[in-house]
């Protein structure tokens, strides 16, 4: 798979996700990169997802999270 000239946050490090409000993911997730003064290599996904969908796909990103340091996936 071919990746993205810039690095891709690790979803799943709590310490990250934590700076992020549910608005700002939906946003980004909906806008993509740009939106945010970022690049362009994150998609805006409202081209293909519904807000409902985008909603589903915060609640999947959020049950991701983890401490980066307890080394285990899922919820705390
Ligand atoms: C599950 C859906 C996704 C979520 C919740 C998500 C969330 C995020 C967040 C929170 C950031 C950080 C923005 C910031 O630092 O302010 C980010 C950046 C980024 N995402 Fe996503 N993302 C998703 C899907 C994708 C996909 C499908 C791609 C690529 C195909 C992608 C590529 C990137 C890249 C390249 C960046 C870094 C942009 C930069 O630093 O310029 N993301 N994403």
């Amino acid at each position: 798979m071919v990746r993205p000239p810039v690095p891709v946050p690790d979803l799943t490090v709590s310490e990250f996700m934590s700076r992020f409000s549910n608005r700002e993911l939906f946003k980004v997730i909906k806008y993509g990169g740009t939106r945010k003064g970022k690049s362009r290599f994150m998609p805006p996904a409202g081209r293909w997802l519904s807000d409902e969908d985008i909603q589903d796909v915060i609640t999947y990103v959020r049950s991701l999270e983890r401490s980066s340091s307890d080394g285990k996936s899922g919820k705390k």
